[in-house]
């Protein structure tokens, strides 16, 4: 049995690529494979961008609720709030010790903002790190993420590699999850979905709001008449993530045939989502009104995760000498 393990961060609202990229694969990776898992919220890494207590205590929960809406289940995975193991940070800046600086110069997450280094926080710099003993902590063997999150889990098998051939053979070296299925969800504009470049579509939202969202997907000005290249547009490349083989080649044909707009192509997409995700949805406003309920669940997490982590640190602790 290989232990999964994968975090989102509370950094926003959860959105159709982290529930394709991640938080699906990773719950059916411990239903369908058997897999132990450990599946968590990153609140400590959100730190680096949100700092209103308010706004990042609201994610969390909306973080949280996807993944039991999305069907975590409690009794088979080890759910917790990154912030609720301390050791976390104590590992951190003993992979810290050992992490090269070029190695972090280096890294998509920083390299995007080094351009306005002033907006660079040291956390946002080290937030790689911050990953790595994420996944060391728990002995994790199979990360399941979106493919943006590749170059990190390159870094933290580094990071192991190295710690291991200094102090011996104490670190497990995990490898990334890729589903090249779905690789990377494009946003409304045609980027990366993602919380960051405020360009998601919020499969939670209330149904109108909903519709909103998807009928503001960009598309290009061919009009209504004409055929049209489904490969460039986006709302295309959306729904092809989640309709089956028929919807798909229906959809294209669509397309290429003319006399089919934008706005019924949207309008598609949109019953596609609400008929994909209606279950979800329904669990996701039911945990929304409890919170009480997502902190059980997140409480009783957090015990186990930190008991792991605990004798993981005992162990690193003794190794290297503290
Ligand atoms: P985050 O919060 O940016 O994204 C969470 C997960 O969702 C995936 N994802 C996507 N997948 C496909 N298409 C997209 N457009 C898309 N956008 C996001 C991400 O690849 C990711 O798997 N650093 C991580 C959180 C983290 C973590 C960890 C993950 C902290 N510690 C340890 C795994 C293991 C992050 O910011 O993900």
């Amino acid at each position: 049995m290989a232990r999964v393990l994968t975090g989102i961060q509370s950094s926003g609202r959860p959105h159709l690529g982290n529930l394709l990229g991640a938080i699906m694969p990773a719950i059916q990776l411990t239903e369908n494979e058997g897999q132990e898992s450990l599946l968590f919220i990153a609140d400590l890494h959100s730190f680096t961008t949100i700092k209103d207590p308010a706004i990042r205590k609201e994610n969390t929960k909306s973080i949280a609720a996807a993944w039991l809406a999305c069907g975590l289940d409690t009794s088979k995975s080890i759910f917790y709030r990154q912030s609720k193991i301390p050791e976390v940070c104590e590992l951190t800046w003993f992979l810290n010790c050992v992490t090269p600086y070029p190695m972090l110069a280096n890294a998509h997450s920083f390299k995007d903002k080094a351009g306005r280094l002033s907006d660079v926080n040291a956390g946002l710099f080290d937030y790689p790190v911050l990953m790595a003993a994420d996944i060391i902590m728990y002995d994790a063997e199979m990360v399941p993420v979106g493919k943006d999150q590749r170059q990190h889990v390159e870094m933290t098998r580094d990071i192991a590699k190295a710690f291991n051939h200094q102090f011996g053979e104490i670190f497990v070296i995990p490898e990334a999850k890729i589903d090249n299925q779905v690789m990377t969800i494009p946003g409304i504009d045609g980027q990366k979905m993602s919380k960051s470049y405020g360009n998601i579509i919020d499969v939670f939202l209330p149904e109108k709001k909903l519709k909103k969202n998807v009928m503001s997907i960009v598309t290009d000005s061919t009009p209504m008449e004409e055929p049209k290249n489904p490969d460039t547009c986006n709302v295309f490349n959306i729904f092809k993530t989640l309709a089956n083989k028929d919807q798909i080649s229906e959809m294209r044909s669509n397309y290429e045939g003319g006399n089919y707009g934008y706005g019924h192509a949207k309008t598609a997409l949109f019953e596609l989502m609400l008929d994909h995700f209606s279950e979800e949805r329904k669990r996701f406003d039911h945990f929304m009104k409890n919170e009480s309920v997502i902190e059980q669940h997140l409480q009783e997490g957090e015990e186990k995760a930190r008991t792991i982590a605990r004798d993981v640190m005992k162990r690193v602790k003794t190794t290297i000498g503290f």
